[in-house]
């Protein structure tokens, strides 16, 4: 019912050279698994132009990795909605941790942009995810109800039909420690509970929500079985072609070698 999707978050990486070698790759790896499985990747803004053109006519989407919730106007240095869309943007990741914990995004914040996204015809990838010290003092479940309510606010059911979710434990991301699939599981039951609970069971069915946090081609496979799991945002690993294709291929089923 849920159809697998692995985005790519290159975070601020890359170059426009490196940038088009990978897209190019994946463009070669990939070919022939868009039926079963949705990829995007999410470049630096400065590069959207360049990967969405190289990517035009393929399977595989892209993404920003952030937006204002503002159309247009004085906000020097935001990118907006729109001019995502402009450059051929079908998603955009919002909330990520790292803007949660080192540019001051809230739930608050990222509700506004949750809205904007959709009304400007994107599909927010929502990120949410506890802290090591949240993990260790029992307030996981805590912590992702109040992300979760706070960044899908106000949607409509409809609406929340078009949003994906990215549950990112923080202690997971870029340090080489995955959490195990029984842990991730956990919480995105719980998130699906929750899902069903604000939108209903028909609107929870069919959202995808993504694990993040140290995924390899190694351990894709056993996090993609999981019943709630329904695909990965992938830092690190999708900065390489053979990485992040490998990821992809374990994802929907297929050889990594093929
Ligand atoms: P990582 O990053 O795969 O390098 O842990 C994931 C993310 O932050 O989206």
């Amino acid at each position: 019912m849920r159809k697998p999707f692995i985005a790519g978050n290159w975070k601020m990486n890359m170059t426009r050279e490196s940038g088009l070698a990978l897209v190019r790759g994946l463009m070669e790896k990939l070919q022939g698994t868009s039926s079963q499985i949705d990829v995007a990747v999410c470049p630096p803004s400065v590069y959207l132009q360049e990967i969405s053109s190289a990517l035009k006519g393929s399977a595989i989407g892209v993404g920003g990795q952030n937006m204002y919730h503002e159309a247009d106007g004085a906000f020097t240095g935001e990118v907006s909605g729109p001019m995502l869309c402009d450059l051929h943007c079908q998603y955009v990741i919002l909330g990520h941790s790292e803007r949660r914990q080192f540019f001051g995004e809230t739930d608050s914040s990222v509700n506004k942009k949750t809205h904007a996204a959709l009304k400007f015809g994107l599909t927010p990838i929502v990120c949410v995810g506890e802290m090591l010290s949240e993990r260790e003092s029992g307030a996981t479940a805590q912590v992702i109800d109040t992300q979760v309510r706070g960044s899908l606010a106000g949607l409509t059911p409809e609406q929340a039909s078009k949003i994906v979710i990215a549950y990112e434990p923080v202690w997971a991301i870029g340090t080489g420690k995955t959490a195990t699939p029984a842990q991730a599981e956990e919480v995105h039951a719980q998130i699906r509970g929750l899902l069903t609970e604000l939108f209903g069971k028909s609107v929870s069915d069919v959202i995808r929500i993504q694990y993040g946090g140290s995924v390899k081609p190694d351990n894709a496979g056993e996090l993609m079985s999981q019943p709630n799991i329904d695909g990965a945002l992938v830092g690190g690993a999708s900065l390489k072609a053979d990485s992040f294709a490998a990821i992809v291929l374990a994802s929907c089923g297929l050889a990594a070698a093929k």
